[in-house]
């Protein structure tokens, strides 16, 4: 949905989201679609490129669990067709989950290089109705394959970390969206990049001039650009337009049409980034990932030799522009759309490109379909 039909509803002027928040569209998922469809359309594509020899743990991070037991990453297991000797779980930290993940991925592949460790980050935002977030809604999966011998880029030590308690953004168990204080949650996120940066410094980071790229977690993505000017500032850098210009749109390319994607987020931002950047090999590119509650971590990649084969530019461009425009009433025919929640069976219409479909609800189970 193109943000001005929802400024054409709610009166805003809409320079406030194309501008404001450096927003155009947010991606609206299909009825038929949820965080299993979408990991298990994005995990495929990796397994069906490097094969699944090895893979013997699925790591599902996602703030939008479809149930409060089971994990997501069991029917990802099942839909994409990988091993029954697999451990397959859900990671939780609002946002920041993806990266836990991730680094938890590198520990299992450390004690054993043999084994490789699917990483899956997927999230549908959505904020209540009429409500301030509604404009930074979104979704999306990214999947990752953690290696001995990575084809994309080397995860480097150290990590800076920073955990605070703070009440910014969360959902209780019987929310479907969350409880937000936008304005705390802005300045909770940058006082985590400043925290987070110092902690990163102190183990022995890499020098701020040695970053190629800058990606960040971006819930809209101005945020990116508030973020990195308090960056540029605490080394002493001004700050200024052509500066995060030059440090930042590349990274926004995608987040500025798809909206907010939670724990996907900052990986799209990296893959916008190496969709756009000139050949990066060798290039140490800055990640900063942030999940309300709040949990941060900095952190870098590195580009290897060779990582221009492995991207899917056209791949990722063509699933971005492949959406189809709804206006403000067909987002709001899904938004009304529920699953039952009393027991009750329902056949999920067909809307759905993906290869991966929610057909069918019965007995309180989902139940999935592949065009395999
Ligand atoms: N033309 C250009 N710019 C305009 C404009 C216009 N006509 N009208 C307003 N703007 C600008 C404002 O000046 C403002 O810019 P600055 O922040 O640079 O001053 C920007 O548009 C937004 O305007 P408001 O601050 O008035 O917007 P708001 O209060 O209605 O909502 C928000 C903004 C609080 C971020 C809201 O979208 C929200 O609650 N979002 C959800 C929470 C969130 O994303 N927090 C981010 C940090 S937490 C996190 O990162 C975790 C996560 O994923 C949720």
């Amino acid at each position: 949905m193109d943000l001005a039909e929802l400024a054409r509803h709610t009166g805003a002027e809409v320079n406030k989201y194309y501008v404001g928040l450096g927003q155009t569209a947010q991606t609206v998922p299909a009825p038929d679609e949820d965080i299993v469809t979408m990991a298990a359309a994005a995990a495929r594509q990796i397994v069906a490129r490097h094969g699944a020899d090895g893979i013997r743990t699925i790591l599902f991070a996602t703030e939008s669990g479809i149930d409060q037991s089971k994990s997501a990453a069991v029917y990802v297991q099942d839909l994409i067709g990988l091993s029954a000797a697999t451990r397959a779980v859900e990671l939780k930290q609002a946002c920041y989950g993806g990266t836990a993940a991730l680094q938890l991925a590198a520990g299992i592949v450390a004690r054993d290089p043999q084994q490789r460790v699917l990483v899956i980050a997927a999230d549908i935002a959505k904020y209540d109705l009429d409500s301030a977030g509604e404009a930074t809604q979104g979704g999306a999966a990214v999947a990752m394959l953690v290696a001995a011998n990575p084809a994309l880029a080397v995860l480097d030590e150290p990590s800076g970390l920073y955990t605070a308690n703070v009440q910014d953004f969360w959902r209780p168990n019987y929310r479907s969206t969350p409880m937000v204080d936008g304005k705390l949650s802005i300045g909770a996120y940058l006082e985590a990049v400043e925290q987070a940066w110092k902690d990163y410094e102190g183990r022995g980071g890499r020098g701020f001039a040695e970053f190629a790229g800058f990606c960040y977690h971006q819930p809209f993505t101005k945020m990116a650009y508030k973020a990195h000017t308090r960056l540029l500032e605490l080394k002493g850098v001004e700050p200024t337009a052509a500066r995060l210009y030059a440090d930042l749109s590349r990274t926004a390319v995608y987040n500025r049409m798809i909206g907010n994607s939670y724990t996907a987020s900052l990986y799209v931002a990296l893959l916008s980034l190496l969709d756009h950047a000139e050949d990066l090999t060798g290039r140490p590119v800055a990640m900063f990932s942030y999940g309300s509650g709040a949990v941060a971590e900095l952190f870098s990649l590195t580009p290897v030799p060779g990582y221009r084969d492995q991207l899917r530019t056209a791949g990722n461009r063509a699933a971005i522009a492949g959406r189809e425009p709804i206006s403000y009433e067909n987002y709001r025919a899904v938004r009304d759309f529920a699953l039952p929640d009393d027991g009750a069976e329902l056949t999920v219409p067909a809307v759905t490109a993906s290869p991966y479909r929610l057909t069918a609800v019965s007995g309180h189970s989902r139940i999935y379909g592949a065009d395999r």
